[in-house]
């Protein structure tokens, strides 16, 4: 389960996010199955559809640091309920993490609701097999 340390780096970590057109900072907190952190945010641009969500940003910070096991992750967003993560960061956390890892969503009074992946991507496509 997510930690309180895990909830407030994800705060903190929002605050980093570039967001010039949107103005709406989303912080998250990567847990690889080795106990290592790694945080992401969004990343704008000018042409909108080059945007990288927070989460897609911390799966490929990992990854690219040679980490490709993930047990959980916390995504914040300043939002009345829980962040709803997109389709797109599903479908990548699909990639790396199991069917019954946890997904922990935080609102901007930091109220949670935690997920697996299997509950936020059901009958999700995995490989080509
Ligand atoms: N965004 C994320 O970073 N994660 C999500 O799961 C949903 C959306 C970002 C993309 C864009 O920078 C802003 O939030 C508004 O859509």
């Amino acid at each position: 389960m997510a930690t309180t340390e895990m909830i407030d780096l994800a705060i903190e970590v929002s605050k980093k996010a570039y967001v010039p057109y949107s103005h709406f900072p989303i912080g998250a907190v990567l847990l690889t199955k080795d106990g290592k952190i790694f945080t992401g945010v969004n990343v704008e641009n000018a042409s909108f559809g080059l945007t990288n969500c927070g989460e897609r940003t911390a799966i490929f910070k990992a990854v690219s640091e040679g980490y490709q096991s993930f047990s959980e992750l916390v995504v914040y967003g300043e939002t009345e309920e829980p962040v709803s993560p997109c389709g797109a960061c599903r479908q990548v956390m699909t990639e790396f993490m199991a069917p019954d890892a946890l997904i922990t969503l935080v609102a901007k009074d930091k109220s949670t609701k935690v997920m697996t992946l299997e509950e936020l991507l059901p009958y999700s496509f995995r490989d080509l097999d």
